[in-house]
């Protein structure tokens, strides 16, 4: 078989398990068979691209491929699951500043053969994907740095900040056409390049709060983009698939997480998110009512609904398989249990699904925020787990809340609500939430897996 028609018949397969294995992504029962088949495409993808170019030395190839597993495998190992938005930020940094790496050699090649040839599609292609692979490392550089607390998390705003950026734009606006009609000037390469990684700074230090995760997706999906302006610019056909399809996914959570934001991308990317003065609750501080392990367990033991609404705090405590052991202990005693699922809930998409699914609680208890609300009122008891953005009712009353028009869990409605958290503090977006001053909310103060277990012994002790 002929080299070439053995790479590009393997390229098709694994594209085809790119598909497939994205497919099966999309329900937590098929996940890991989903990675499992993305992870085989990409080992496909990487023996044909070798097989494909034989006559190159392996040695560099080998040694990257041995620094870069014993990185990735170091800091995934090494990673929390409460860290994994930061992570994938880091990640797809990564990915873009390689592609940077693959066009500006490509670019370099080219210069130093005798005549420069490159066509018009080539040097746009070029241009496209050395300015998006460059503002995508910066700007994920700058998310990471958000996330894991070692840059302000708030928005960094200042006077004439949009004139700034309208004149990075216009930079590599100007050297991109400039470079476009004489391509073989590398000094407007370097130019456009520069102003790029400077660009990403910019574009990203604004946002901040809770707006971040949509900002790691739209990073996401540019990664996706210069993926795939990259196999344009070196004539290579499973990256430009598998870019597009990375960059169309990247683009559709963007969005899914915008709607359950009630936000619009526009909004996210330029609105400056968390900017507002934080006001306290409803200018008069009302009491707060606070309950003990037994108060709880009475109300609980009488309950014939519950609606559980976890939150990060869940994750942070680890308390997934204590609460899983107070689910079945309602059922048992005759309540109808069902756990709320906010798209936003927790550090990453679909985090509460995941977690809960690991401690076994059952697939169908777990309720779309859409579906569980118009039920809230006839919920008797909602037990509120490390949860507090995702349940502040201020997203729908309060106007000059940054989190306003936001969905939340109307936890509210319910008759009596707990709050399971360690303290007053609020959560991600850094807003007070009016829930804990509601007349039906009982706060129960400590970490949500020792109180969960207290309760739970409560119930065996009866
Ligand atoms: P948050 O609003 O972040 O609140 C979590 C609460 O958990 C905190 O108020 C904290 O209060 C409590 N907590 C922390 N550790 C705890 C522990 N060991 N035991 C008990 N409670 C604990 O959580 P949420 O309601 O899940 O909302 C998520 C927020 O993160 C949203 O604003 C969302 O936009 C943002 N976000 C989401 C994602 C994705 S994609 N899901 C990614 C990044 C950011 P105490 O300190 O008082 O205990």
């Amino acid at each position: 078989m002929n080299i070439h028609f053995f790479v590009q018949i393997t390229y098709i397969l694994a594209s085809i398990l790119f598909a497939f294995g994205l497919k099966f992504l999309g329900s937590p029962e098929t996940a890991r068979k989903g990675n499992q088949l993305s992870a085989l495409g990409m080992l496909l993808a990487v023996i044909a691209t070798l097989v494909g170019n034989h006559m190159i030395g392996f040695q560099w190839i080998i040694l990257g491929l041995v620094i870069g597993s014993a990185l990735g495998a170091f800091v995934a190992l090494k990673a929390g699951m409460t860290q994994m938005p930061e992570m994938i930020a880091l990640l797809h940094g990564c990915g873009a500043l390689g592609s940077v790496f693959v066009d500006w050699v490509h670019y370099l090649k080219l210069h130093s053969q005798l005549i420069f040839t490159i066509n018009g599609v080539e040097s746009f292609a070029l241009f496209l994907s050395i300015v998006i692979g460059a503002l995508t490392f910066t700007g994920s550089l700058i998310a990471w740095g958000k996330l894991s607390e070692r840059l302000p998390g708030r928005p960094i705003l200042f006077p004439g900040q949009q004139w700034v950026n309208l004149m990075i734009l216009g930079g590599i606006l100007i050297s991109g056409v400039l470079f476009l009609m004489n391509p073989v000037r590398i000094d407007l390469f370097y130019t456009f390049l520069a102003l790029s990684f400077v660009f990403g700074i910019f574009l990203v230090i604004p946002i901040g709060g809770a707006d971040m995760p949509v900002v790691i997706s739209v990073l996401n999906s540019y990664s996706g983009v210069v993926a795939c302006t990259t196999g344009f610019v070196i004539n290579n056909t499973l990256l430009i698939v598998v870019g597009a399809i990375v960059g169309a996914n990247g683009v559709i959570l963007s969005i899914i997480m915008c709607k359950a934001m009630n936000r619009s991308l526009t909004n996210v990317l330029f609105g400056g998110f968390g900017a507002a003065k934080k006001k306290s609750v409803s200018g008069v501080k009302k009491e707060v009512h606070s309950a003990t392990i037994a108060d709880a367990q009475l109300i609980l033991e009488a309950a014939t609904s519950v609606v559980i609404a976890p939150g990060y705090g869940l994750a942070v405590a680890q308390a997934q398989h204590a609460v899983r052991e107070l689910g079945e202990i309602l059922e048992k005693n005759g309540a109808e249990v069902r756990y709320a699922i906010h798209p936003v809930a927790g550090r990453m998409p679909g985090h509460m699904n995941v977690l809960l699914a690991e401690a076994n609680v059952p697939y169908e208890q777990l309720v779309e925020m859409e579906h569980i609300n118009p039920t809230m009122n006839t919920v008797d008891v909602a037990i509120v787990i490390g949860a507090n953005d995702t349940v502040n009712p201020a997203a729908l009353t309060d106007k000059t809340s940054p989190i306003y028009g936001m969905p939340i869990i109307e936890t509210f409605k319910a008759k009596t609500v707990f709050v399971i958290k360690r303290s007053m503090a609020s959560g991600f977006a850094g807003i007070e939430n009016e829930l804990f001053y509601y007349d039906n909310t009982l706060m129960i103060f400590g970490d949500a897996k020792d109180v969960v277990q207290k309760l739970v012994a409560e119930f065996k002790n009866k």
